[in-house]
């Protein structure tokens, strides 16, 4: 908690933010009086994030498999499910791997999967967003990543082409339809290209499938995650290009992801 934080102003933060409906907002207190610097800073963090914002836009980063990641304003925020995705990857590389880490956003898989290697890896980010390449940078600074701008694989450098061990997309797979129904944290704040997958949500994932065998190394493997009313869809869409793909759940999180290995 900051200095300047007294029990009386901890409980009016509380009130304030329980006003504007967050349900945790105990939490959130603790995690907005220790980001404030000052009385003035704390004010006007609490208003943002009683008028909406999502938290993590607020203090500028959220937790993220035992990692503190930059999220900067409009970038994607790292869901605490997307753990199982880059739990997933990080048991499938090896030493030496070439990771990817495809619609990277703030590069949180990227970053996870480098922190829990026990060996280097070659690693690689990429986003068609500019202000989520920035955000990414940051966060992969240390890791020794080449993050890249553009449109899935064009952003790639070229001599990738048949050498990834390890591609992950997270890519957007919310139906357009339902964008609607998302919270507003998500609906008004993060960028609609980081949430929207199409008629079914699986538009972008179509076309990472169709490229990926061309990328993979033998033996290599696209992760991704879908909704459990997706995964029947997404696991034809990955065989289809000729992957063998196969779903794995997470009860903790309520995690689907499917792995899809170049023969
Ligand atoms: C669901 S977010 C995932 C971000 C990050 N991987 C994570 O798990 O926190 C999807 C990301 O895909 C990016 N994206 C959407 N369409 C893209 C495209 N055609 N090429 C590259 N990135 C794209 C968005 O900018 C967004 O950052």
């Amino acid at each position: 908690m900051s200095v300047f934080a007294s029990a009386a102003l901890r409980s009016s933060v509380i009130s304030r933010l329980r006003a504007a409906g967050c349900v945790f907002a105990e939490d959130e207190a603790r995690i907005l009086l220790a980001a404030a610097t000052t009385p003035a800073d704390l004010g006007v963090m609490v208003r943002a994030r009683a008028e909406g914002r999502p938290l993590e836009h607020v203090v500028g980063w959220a937790e993220f498999a035992g990692l503190r990641i930059a999220v900067d304003p409009g970038v994607f925020v790292p869901r605490r499910r997307s753990e199982f995705l880059a739990a997933t990857a990080t048991a499938l590389t090896g030493p030496g791997a070439v990771v990817v880490d495809l619609c990277c956003g703030s590069g949180a898989l990227a970053a996870a999967v480098a922190a829990a290697a026990t060996h280097p890896v070659e690693l690689y980010a990429a986003d068609v967003d500019p202000v989520a390449v920035r955000c990414a940078r940051r966060n992969l600074a240390g890791a020794g990543a080449l993050v890249v701008e553009g449109d899935l694989f064009a952003a790639l450098p070229v001599d990738l082409r048949g050498r990834i061990d390890v591609l992950l997309a997270n890519v957007p797979y919310v139906p357009s339809a339902d964008i609607a129904l998302l919270p507003p944290e998500a609906r008004l704040h993060e960028a609609r290209p980081a949430l929207d997958g199409g008629a079914d949500g699986l538009d972008v994932l179509r076309r990472v499938a169709a490229e990926a065998p061309g990328w993979l190394a033998p033996g290599g493997s696209l992760l991704f995650e879908t909704s459990e009313r997706q995964t029947p869809t997404a696991l034809a869409v990955a065989r289809a290009a000729g992957l063998d793909a196969a779903d794995g759940w997470c009860e903790d999180l309520d995690a689907t992801v499917v792995t899809a290995t170049r023969r």
